[in-house]
Protein backbone atom coordinates (compact mmCIF):
# COMPACT_ATOMS: atom_id res chain seq x y z
CA UNK A 1 0.00 0.00 0.00
CA UNK A 2 1.07 3.78 -0.80
CA UNK A 3 2.28 6.10 2.20
CA UNK A 4 -0.59 8.03 2.89
CA UNK A 5 -0.34 11.39 2.33
CA UNK A 6 0.22 13.81 5.36
CA UNK A 7 -3.38 16.32 4.77
CA UNK A 8 -3.99 19.04 7.05
CA UNK A 9 -7.30 18.78 8.60
CA UNK A 10 -10.35 20.86 7.55
CA UNK A 11 -11.04 22.56 10.64
CA UNK A 12 -12.87 26.05 10.99
CA UNK A 13 -14.54 27.48 8.09
CA UNK A 14 -14.13 27.41 3.90
CA UNK A 15 -14.95 30.51 2.08
CA UNK A 16 -16.35 29.59 -1.45
CA UNK A 17 -15.55 32.62 -3.69
CA UNK A 18 -17.30 32.43 -7.11
CA UNK A 19 -16.42 35.70 -9.44
CA UNK A 20 -19.64 35.60 -11.38
CA UNK A 21 -22.69 35.75 -9.57
CA UNK A 22 -25.17 34.09 -12.24
CA UNK A 23 -27.24 31.18 -12.95
CA UNK A 24 -25.14 28.31 -11.99
CA UNK A 25 -23.13 30.03 -8.71
CA UNK A 26 -26.37 31.04 -7.20
CA UNK A 27 -28.12 27.98 -8.16
CA UNK A 28 -24.86 26.04 -6.67
CA UNK A 29 -25.21 28.33 -3.38
CA UNK A 30 -28.90 27.42 -3.05
CA UNK A 31 -28.17 23.95 -3.41
CA UNK A 32 -26.31 23.83 -0.50
CA UNK A 33 -28.13 26.11 1.78
CA UNK A 34 -30.88 23.75 1.20
CA UNK A 35 -29.26 20.55 2.12
CA UNK A 36 -27.89 21.55 5.03
CA UNK A 37 -31.32 23.66 6.41
CA UNK A 38 -33.75 20.60 5.12
CA UNK A 39 -31.48 17.62 4.42
CA UNK A 40 -31.51 17.93 0.91
CA UNK A 41 -29.65 15.15 -0.86
CA UNK A 42 -27.32 16.88 -2.91
CA UNK A 43 -27.80 15.30 -6.23
CA UNK A 44 -25.09 15.41 -8.83
CA UNK A 45 -22.37 16.16 -6.09
CA UNK A 46 -20.03 13.03 -6.88
CA UNK A 47 -17.87 14.16 -3.16
CA UNK A 48 -21.34 14.00 -1.38
CA UNK A 49 -22.92 11.25 -2.88
CA UNK A 50 -20.62 8.52 -4.57
CA UNK A 51 -18.95 5.96 -2.78
CA UNK A 52 -15.78 4.58 -3.32
CA UNK A 53 -14.70 1.13 -3.78
CA UNK A 54 -11.41 0.21 -1.78
CA UNK A 55 -9.39 -2.78 -1.88
CA UNK A 56 -10.50 -6.21 -3.41
CA UNK A 57 -14.48 -6.39 -4.08
CA UNK A 58 -14.51 -9.18 -1.67
CA UNK A 59 -13.37 -7.14 1.15
CA UNK A 60 -16.71 -5.19 0.79
CA UNK A 61 -15.13 -1.92 1.97
CA UNK A 62 -16.97 0.93 0.01
CA UNK A 63 -17.50 4.05 2.05
CA UNK A 64 -18.91 7.24 0.53
CA UNK A 65 -16.20 9.52 -0.40
CA UNK A 66 -17.09 12.38 1.71
CA UNK A 67 -16.10 9.94 4.71
CA UNK A 68 -13.34 8.61 3.37
CA UNK A 69 -11.56 11.58 2.20
CA UNK A 70 -10.99 14.39 4.97
CA UNK A 71 -13.44 17.25 3.11
CA UNK A 72 -14.94 20.01 4.53
CA UNK A 73 -18.41 19.78 5.68
CA UNK A 74 -21.16 21.90 3.94
CA UNK A 75 -21.94 23.11 7.42
CA UNK A 76 -18.68 24.63 6.97
CA UNK A 77 -18.98 26.81 4.27
CA UNK A 78 -19.40 30.81 3.48
CA UNK A 79 -20.27 32.27 0.00
CA UNK A 80 -18.68 35.14 -1.62
CA UNK A 81 -18.12 36.47 -4.98
CA UNK A 82 -18.01 39.42 -7.31
CA UNK A 83 -20.81 40.55 -10.16
CA UNK A 84 -20.72 43.41 -12.21
CA UNK A 85 -24.82 43.05 -12.83
CA UNK A 86 -26.13 41.28 -9.95
CA UNK A 87 -26.76 42.29 -6.48
CA UNK A 88 -26.59 39.54 -4.40
CA UNK A 89 -27.79 35.94 -4.93
CA UNK A 90 -31.04 36.32 -4.24
CA UNK A 91 -31.19 38.55 -7.06
CA UNK A 92 -29.33 36.56 -9.41
CA UNK A 93 -31.19 33.29 -8.71
CA UNK A 94 -34.75 35.33 -9.42
CA UNK A 95 -33.22 37.12 -12.62
CA UNK A 96 -32.30 33.60 -14.31
CA UNK A 97 -35.57 31.57 -13.34
CA UNK A 98 -33.52 28.06 -12.63
CA UNK A 99 -35.17 27.74 -9.23
CA UNK A 100 -38.94 27.73 -8.39
CA UNK A 101 -40.12 30.29 -5.81
CA UNK A 102 -41.05 27.45 -3.58
CA UNK A 103 -37.32 26.49 -3.23
CA UNK A 104 -36.11 30.02 -2.58
CA UNK A 105 -38.53 30.76 -0.55
CA UNK A 106 -36.97 29.28 2.91
CA UNK A 107 -33.19 30.43 1.83
CA UNK A 108 -34.37 34.18 0.92
CA UNK A 109 -32.61 36.24 3.33
CA UNK A 110 -29.66 33.88 3.88
CA UNK A 111 -29.51 34.43 -0.19
CA UNK A 112 -29.99 38.31 -0.03
CA UNK A 113 -27.15 38.21 2.64
CA UNK A 114 -24.67 37.30 0.01
CA UNK A 115 -24.18 40.70 -1.95
CA UNK A 116 -21.86 40.58 -4.64
CA UNK A 117 -18.72 43.30 -4.11
CA UNK A 118 -17.67 45.23 -7.26
CA UNK A 119 -16.23 43.11 -10.31
CA UNK A 120 -13.10 43.79 -11.94
CA UNK A 121 -14.62 43.74 -15.66
CA UNK A 122 -14.54 44.62 -19.08
CA UNK A 123 -17.10 44.90 -21.59
CA UNK A 124 -14.37 44.85 -24.10
CA UNK A 125 -14.53 41.34 -23.58
CA UNK A 126 -17.79 40.75 -22.57
CA UNK A 127 -19.83 42.96 -25.14
CA UNK A 128 -23.23 41.71 -24.42
CA UNK A 129 -23.12 42.80 -20.48
CA UNK A 130 -23.23 46.03 -19.37
CA UNK A 131 -21.74 46.03 -15.71
CA UNK A 132 -22.86 48.94 -13.35
CA UNK A 133 -21.30 47.34 -10.60
CA UNK A 134 -17.65 47.62 -11.48
CA UNK A 135 -14.27 48.97 -9.84
CA UNK A 136 -13.56 52.18 -10.80
CA UNK A 137 -10.26 51.56 -11.13
CA UNK A 138 -8.05 51.67 -14.47
CA UNK A 139 -5.16 50.43 -13.63
CA UNK A 140 -4.98 46.28 -14.04
CA UNK A 141 -2.45 46.20 -11.03
CA UNK A 142 -4.86 48.28 -8.78
CA UNK A 143 -7.56 46.11 -9.57
CA UNK A 144 -5.26 43.11 -8.52
CA UNK A 145 -4.32 44.59 -5.32
CA UNK A 146 -8.00 45.70 -4.71
CA UNK A 147 -9.00 41.79 -5.03
CA UNK A 148 -7.09 40.64 -2.84
CA UNK A 149 -8.19 43.31 -0.41
CA UNK A 150 -11.75 41.94 -1.30
CA UNK A 151 -10.46 38.53 -0.32
CA UNK A 152 -8.52 39.38 2.86
CA UNK A 153 -11.62 41.63 4.13
CA UNK A 154 -13.49 38.39 3.19
CA UNK A 155 -11.18 36.14 5.29
CA UNK A 156 -11.54 38.26 8.34
CA UNK A 157 -15.18 39.29 8.34
CA UNK A 158 -16.48 35.56 7.97
CA UNK A 159 -13.59 34.05 10.10
CA UNK A 160 -12.58 31.72 7.42
CA UNK A 161 -9.98 28.90 8.10
CA UNK A 162 -8.98 28.38 4.14
CA UNK A 163 -10.84 29.96 0.80
CA UNK A 164 -11.18 28.37 -2.28
CA UNK A 165 -12.27 30.47 -5.75
CA UNK A 166 -14.43 29.09 -8.82
CA UNK A 167 -14.69 31.40 -11.62
CA UNK A 168 -18.24 31.11 -12.34
CA UNK A 169 -17.94 34.68 -14.39
CA UNK A 170 -19.16 34.93 -18.14
CA UNK A 171 -16.62 33.22 -20.85
CA UNK A 172 -14.78 35.95 -21.64
CA UNK A 173 -13.89 37.06 -25.70
CA UNK A 174 -11.41 34.68 -27.41
CA UNK A 175 -7.15 35.02 -27.17
CA UNK A 176 -4.77 33.53 -27.37
CA UNK A 177 -1.33 33.21 -25.13
CA UNK A 178 0.70 36.55 -25.61
CA UNK A 179 3.99 37.10 -24.42
CA UNK A 180 2.56 38.85 -21.23
CA UNK A 181 1.79 35.44 -20.32
CA UNK A 182 5.04 33.93 -20.38
CA UNK A 183 6.23 34.28 -17.19
CA UNK A 184 5.04 35.93 -13.82
CA UNK A 185 7.39 39.09 -14.23
CA UNK A 186 5.99 39.60 -17.59
CA UNK A 187 2.54 39.20 -16.38
CA UNK A 188 3.43 40.96 -13.45
CA UNK A 189 4.68 44.13 -15.45
CA UNK A 190 1.37 43.82 -18.17
CA UNK A 191 -0.71 44.57 -14.83
CA UNK A 192 1.48 47.80 -14.53
CA UNK A 193 1.43 48.88 -18.21
CA UNK A 194 -1.97 48.17 -18.19
CA UNK A 195 -1.20 45.52 -20.75
CA UNK A 196 -4.55 45.20 -23.49
CA UNK A 197 -3.87 40.95 -23.29
CA UNK A 198 -4.69 41.01 -19.43
CA UNK A 199 -8.48 40.28 -19.16
CA UNK A 200 -10.28 40.34 -15.61
CA UNK A 201 -10.13 36.70 -15.53
CA UNK A 202 -6.73 36.82 -15.65
CA UNK A 203 -6.83 39.34 -12.93
CA UNK A 204 -8.65 37.25 -10.35
CA UNK A 205 -6.24 34.39 -11.00
CA UNK A 206 -3.40 36.55 -9.75
CA UNK A 207 -5.48 37.85 -6.88
CA UNK A 208 -6.20 34.32 -5.71
CA UNK A 209 -2.85 33.24 -5.82
CA UNK A 210 -1.15 35.72 -4.61
CA UNK A 211 -3.56 35.96 -1.76
CA UNK A 212 -2.90 31.74 -1.53
CA UNK A 213 -6.56 30.94 -2.75
CA UNK A 214 -6.93 27.60 -4.84
CA UNK A 215 -8.55 28.68 -8.45
CA UNK A 216 -10.61 26.25 -10.63
CA UNK A 217 -11.92 27.69 -14.26
CA UNK A 218 -15.23 26.57 -14.80
CA UNK A 219 -14.74 28.87 -17.81
CA UNK A 220 -13.56 27.97 -21.28
CA UNK A 221 -11.69 31.52 -20.95
CA UNK A 222 -7.58 31.03 -20.51
CA UNK A 223 -7.30 32.28 -16.95
CA UNK A 224 -5.21 29.52 -15.12
CA UNK A 225 -3.94 27.96 -18.60
CA UNK A 226 -1.66 30.30 -18.59
CA UNK A 227 2.85 29.58 -18.32
CA UNK A 228 2.10 32.74 -16.32
CA UNK A 229 -0.55 31.20 -13.69
CA UNK A 230 1.30 27.48 -14.28
CA UNK A 231 4.82 29.13 -12.67
CA UNK A 232 2.71 31.02 -10.11
CA UNK A 233 0.64 28.38 -8.56
CA UNK A 234 3.69 26.14 -8.49
CA UNK A 235 6.05 29.02 -6.83
CA UNK A 236 3.22 29.70 -4.16
CA UNK A 237 2.17 26.26 -3.49
CA UNK A 238 -1.56 27.00 -4.83
CA UNK A 239 -3.54 24.71 -6.53
CA UNK A 240 -5.12 25.39 -10.01
CA UNK A 241 -7.67 23.38 -12.15
CA UNK A 242 -8.82 24.34 -15.37
CA UNK A 243 -11.45 24.85 -17.50
CA UNK A 244 -15.25 24.89 -18.18
CA UNK A 245 -17.40 22.72 -16.12
CA UNK A 246 -18.19 19.58 -18.15
CA UNK A 247 -22.00 19.66 -18.52
CA UNK A 248 -24.64 19.30 -20.79
CA UNK A 249 -24.14 18.21 -24.41
CA UNK A 250 -19.92 17.56 -24.03
CA UNK A 251 -21.28 15.82 -21.31
CA UNK A 252 -23.08 13.22 -23.41
CA UNK A 253 -20.10 13.13 -25.75
CA UNK A 254 -17.39 11.85 -23.63
CA UNK A 255 -19.98 9.20 -22.30
CA UNK A 256 -21.00 7.90 -25.68
CA UNK A 257 -17.54 8.59 -27.44
CA UNK A 258 -15.89 6.24 -25.39
CA UNK A 259 -18.39 3.41 -25.66
CA UNK A 260 -18.04 4.11 -29.87
CA UNK A 261 -14.43 3.18 -29.51
CA UNK A 262 -14.40 0.41 -26.97
CA UNK A 263 -16.57 -1.28 -29.25
CA UNK A 264 -14.15 -0.32 -32.08
CA UNK A 265 -17.54 1.48 -34.21
CA UNK A 266 -16.45 4.10 -36.33
CA UNK A 267 -17.66 7.53 -36.77
CA UNK A 268 -18.10 9.65 -39.81
CA UNK A 269 -19.83 12.82 -38.02
CA UNK A 270 -20.94 14.48 -35.23
CA UNK A 271 -23.31 17.50 -35.46
CA UNK A 272 -24.53 19.11 -32.34
CA UNK A 273 -26.77 21.81 -31.89
CA UNK A 274 -27.85 24.11 -29.17
CA UNK A 275 -30.56 26.23 -27.82
CA UNK A 276 -30.32 28.03 -25.01
CA UNK A 277 -31.99 31.19 -23.44
CA UNK A 278 -30.40 32.56 -20.32
CA UNK A 279 -27.47 35.52 -20.38
CA UNK A 280 -24.68 33.17 -20.76
CA UNK A 281 -26.57 32.14 -23.97
CA UNK A 282 -26.61 35.71 -24.95
CA UNK A 283 -22.80 36.39 -23.79
CA UNK A 284 -22.43 33.31 -25.98
CA UNK A 285 -24.15 35.36 -28.97
CA UNK A 286 -21.05 37.31 -29.52
CA UNK A 287 -18.93 35.10 -31.94
CA UNK A 288 -15.88 35.90 -30.41
CA UNK A 289 -17.35 34.92 -26.98
CA UNK A 290 -18.73 31.50 -28.91
CA UNK A 291 -15.19 31.28 -30.43
CA UNK A 292 -13.95 30.66 -27.07
CA UNK A 293 -16.08 28.23 -25.86
CA UNK A 294 -16.08 26.24 -29.59
CA UNK A 295 -12.23 25.84 -29.19
CA UNK A 296 -13.32 24.13 -25.72
CA UNK A 297 -15.76 21.99 -27.07
CA UNK A 298 -14.68 20.59 -30.51
CA UNK A 299 -11.36 19.08 -28.57
CA UNK A 300 -12.94 16.53 -27.25
CA UNK A 301 -13.57 13.61 -29.51
CA UNK A 302 -10.40 14.16 -31.34
CA UNK A 303 -8.59 13.19 -28.37
CA UNK A 304 -10.69 10.16 -27.20
CA UNK A 305 -10.68 9.00 -30.39
CA UNK A 306 -7.12 9.29 -31.31
CA UNK A 307 -7.53 9.35 -35.31
CA UNK A 308 -3.60 8.67 -35.35
CA UNK A 309 -3.92 5.28 -33.70
CA UNK A 310 -7.32 4.64 -35.62
CA UNK A 311 -7.13 6.32 -39.18
CA UNK A 312 -10.02 3.27 -40.24
CA UNK A 313 -12.62 4.18 -37.58
CA UNK A 314 -11.83 8.15 -36.96
CA UNK A 315 -9.47 9.36 -39.76
CA UNK A 316 -12.28 11.51 -41.64
CA UNK A 317 -14.19 12.90 -38.87
CA UNK A 318 -16.81 16.18 -39.02
CA UNK A 319 -17.28 17.33 -35.88
CA UNK A 320 -19.48 20.55 -36.15
CA UNK A 321 -20.74 22.41 -32.66
CA UNK A 322 -23.53 25.23 -32.98
CA UNK A 323 -24.73 27.12 -29.87
CA UNK A 324 -28.18 29.34 -30.98
CA UNK A 325 -29.87 31.75 -28.71
CA UNK A 326 -32.99 31.27 -28.27
CA UNK A 327 -34.49 33.51 -25.25
CA UNK A 328 -37.71 31.59 -24.51
CA UNK A 329 -35.92 28.81 -23.23
CA UNK A 330 -33.86 30.32 -20.50
CA UNK A 331 -31.60 27.66 -18.61
CA UNK A 332 -33.37 24.66 -19.91
CA UNK A 333 -31.30 24.59 -22.70
CA UNK A 334 -31.82 21.86 -25.63
CA UNK A 335 -28.96 19.97 -27.34
CA UNK A 336 -29.30 17.84 -30.15
CA UNK A 337 -26.70 15.45 -31.58
CA UNK A 338 -26.59 13.74 -34.82
CA UNK A 339 -24.00 11.23 -34.60
CA UNK A 340 -23.18 9.30 -37.90
CA UNK A 341 -21.35 5.74 -36.88
CA UNK A 342 -20.59 2.57 -39.26
CA UNK A 343 -19.98 -0.58 -38.37
CA UNK A 344 -19.06 -4.18 -39.75
CA UNK A 345 -18.44 -4.54 -43.91
CA UNK A 346 -18.39 -0.50 -43.30
CA UNK A 347 -22.38 -0.23 -43.26
CA UNK A 348 -23.68 3.56 -41.84
CA UNK A 349 -26.27 3.62 -39.07
CA UNK A 350 -27.14 6.80 -37.38
CA UNK A 351 -27.49 8.32 -33.26
CA UNK A 352 -30.21 10.86 -32.00
CA UNK A 353 -29.81 12.48 -28.88
CA UNK A 354 -32.23 14.90 -27.93
CA UNK A 355 -31.10 16.52 -24.10
CA UNK A 356 -33.67 18.49 -22.90
CA UNK A 357 -31.24 19.41 -19.78
CA UNK A 358 -31.25 22.19 -17.16
CA UNK A 359 -27.53 23.74 -17.71
CA UNK A 360 -27.10 25.34 -13.93
CA UNK A 361 -28.53 22.23 -12.51
CA UNK A 362 -25.84 20.08 -13.94
CA UNK A 363 -23.34 22.93 -13.17
CA UNK A 364 -24.12 23.40 -9.95
CA UNK A 365 -22.67 20.53 -7.91
CA UNK A 366 -19.60 20.74 -10.15
CA UNK A 367 -18.64 23.83 -8.22
CA UNK A 368 -19.33 22.41 -4.70
CA UNK A 369 -17.12 19.48 -5.84
CA UNK A 370 -14.45 21.62 -7.41
CA UNK A 371 -14.12 24.01 -4.12
CA UNK A 372 -14.45 20.91 -1.79
CA UNK A 373 -11.36 19.04 -3.83
CA UNK A 374 -9.64 21.81 -4.72
CA UNK A 375 -9.32 22.92 -1.17
CA UNK A 376 -8.63 19.04 -0.01
CA UNK A 377 -5.32 19.11 -2.40
CA UNK A 378 -4.04 22.28 -1.11
CA UNK A 379 -4.25 20.89 2.42
CA UNK A 380 -2.41 18.04 0.70
CA UNK A 381 0.15 20.07 -0.46
CA UNK A 382 -0.49 20.06 -4.08
CA UNK A 383 -0.14 22.97 -6.08
CA UNK A 384 0.30 23.77 -9.85
CA UNK A 385 -2.73 21.85 -12.31
CA UNK A 386 -4.91 19.08 -10.75
CA UNK A 387 -5.52 16.99 -13.65
CA UNK A 388 -7.09 14.37 -11.61
CA UNK A 389 -10.33 16.54 -11.67
CA UNK A 390 -10.13 16.90 -15.46
CA UNK A 391 -13.37 14.66 -14.54
CA UNK A 392 -15.47 17.76 -14.20
CA UNK A 393 -13.88 19.71 -16.63
CA UNK A 394 -14.49 20.12 -20.86
CA UNK A 395 -10.96 21.10 -21.88
CA UNK A 396 -8.77 20.22 -19.28
CA UNK A 397 -5.32 21.21 -18.28
CA UNK A 398 -2.91 19.05 -18.56
CA UNK A 399 0.21 18.88 -15.26
CA UNK A 400 2.65 17.58 -17.41
CA UNK A 401 3.35 16.56 -21.26
CA UNK A 402 0.84 14.27 -22.26
CA UNK A 403 -2.52 15.01 -23.35
CA UNK A 404 -5.33 15.23 -20.65
CA UNK A 405 -7.45 12.37 -20.80
CA UNK A 406 -11.22 13.05 -22.16
CA UNK A 407 -12.86 9.93 -21.73
CA UNK A 408 -15.08 10.13 -18.72
CA UNK A 409 -14.42 7.20 -17.24
CA UNK A 410 -10.61 6.98 -17.13
CA UNK A 411 -11.12 10.72 -15.91
CA UNK A 412 -13.36 8.81 -12.53
CA UNK A 413 -10.50 6.17 -12.42
CA UNK A 414 -8.00 8.43 -12.50
CA UNK A 415 -9.59 10.77 -9.64
CA UNK A 416 -10.64 7.90 -7.07
CA UNK A 417 -7.48 6.23 -7.72
CA UNK A 418 -5.52 9.31 -6.72
CA UNK A 419 -8.01 9.91 -3.84
CA UNK A 420 -7.00 6.24 -3.30
CA UNK A 421 -3.38 7.13 -3.39
CA UNK A 422 -3.23 10.11 -0.77
CA UNK A 423 -5.21 8.06 1.74
CA UNK A 424 -2.88 5.26 1.43
CA UNK A 425 -5.11 2.91 -0.37
CA UNK A 426 -4.32 0.61 -3.57
CA UNK A 427 -5.46 1.94 -7.05
CA UNK A 428 -7.97 -0.15 -7.90
CA UNK A 429 -7.42 -1.86 -11.30
CA UNK A 430 -10.19 -3.64 -11.91
CA UNK A 431 -8.26 -6.62 -13.07
CA UNK A 432 -9.00 -10.25 -13.27
CA UNK A 433 -7.29 -10.91 -9.55
CA UNK A 434 -9.48 -8.10 -8.03
N1 LIG B 1 -24.18 26.11 -16.90
C1 LIG B 1 -23.39 25.26 -17.49
O1 LIG B 1 -23.75 24.14 -17.74
C2 LIG B 1 -22.00 25.67 -17.85
C3 LIG B 1 -21.14 24.70 -18.38
C4 LIG B 1 -19.84 25.05 -18.70
C5 LIG B 1 -19.41 26.34 -18.48
N2 LIG B 1 -20.27 27.26 -18.00
C6 LIG B 1 -19.75 28.61 -17.84
O2 LIG B 1 -19.97 29.05 -16.53
C7 LIG B 1 -20.07 30.46 -16.56
C8 LIG B 1 -21.31 30.85 -15.75
O3 LIG B 1 -22.46 30.39 -16.41
P1 LIG B 1 -23.88 30.99 -16.00
O4 LIG B 1 -24.91 30.19 -16.70
O5 LIG B 1 -23.95 31.17 -14.54
O6 LIG B 1 -23.83 32.44 -16.70
P2 LIG B 1 -24.51 33.76 -16.18
O7 LIG B 1 -24.44 34.71 -17.34
O8 LIG B 1 -25.83 33.52 -15.55
O9 LIG B 1 -23.53 34.24 -15.00
C9 LIG B 1 -22.28 34.75 -15.24
C10 LIG B 1 -22.13 35.98 -14.40
O10 LIG B 1 -20.80 36.45 -14.52
C11 LIG B 1 -20.84 37.84 -14.42
N3 LIG B 1 -19.57 38.36 -14.89
C12 LIG B 1 -19.16 38.62 -16.16
N4 LIG B 1 -17.91 39.12 -16.15
C13 LIG B 1 -17.52 39.15 -14.87
C14 LIG B 1 -16.33 39.59 -14.22
N5 LIG B 1 -15.31 40.07 -14.92
N6 LIG B 1 -16.25 39.49 -12.87
C15 LIG B 1 -17.29 38.98 -12.15
N7 LIG B 1 -18.44 38.58 -12.71
C16 LIG B 1 -18.55 38.66 -14.05
C17 LIG B 1 -22.06 38.25 -15.22
O11 LIG B 1 -22.55 39.51 -14.84
C18 LIG B 1 -23.04 37.14 -14.87
O12 LIG B 1 -23.91 37.49 -13.80
C19 LIG B 1 -20.12 30.89 -18.02
O13 LIG B 1 -18.84 31.28 -18.44
C20 LIG B 1 -20.47 29.61 -18.71
O14 LIG B 1 -20.00 29.56 -20.07
C21 LIG B 1 -21.54 26.96 -17.66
Amino acid sequence: MPEPRIIAPATGKLGVLTPGLGAVASTFIAGVLKARAEGKAPLGSVSQMAHIRLGERHEGRNPLIRDFAPLAQLDDLVFGGWDPISANALEAATTCGVLDERDLASISSEMEGIVAMDAVFDQKWVSRLDGQRVKQLSSKWDQALALMEDIERFRVENECDRLVMVWCGSTEAYQQASAVHETVAAFEQGLKDNDDNISPSQIYVYAALQSGVPFANGAPNLSTDLPCMIELSKTLGVPIAGKDFKTGQTLMKTMIAPGLKARMLGLRGWYSTNILGNRDGEVLDAPENFKTKEESKLGVLHTILQPDVYPDLYGNVDHVVRINYYPPRGDNKEGWDAIDIFGWMGYPMQIKIDFLCRDSILAAPIVLDLALFMDLAHRAGESGVQEWLSFYLKAPQASGDADPEQDLFIQQTKMKNTLRQWMGEDPVTHSEAG
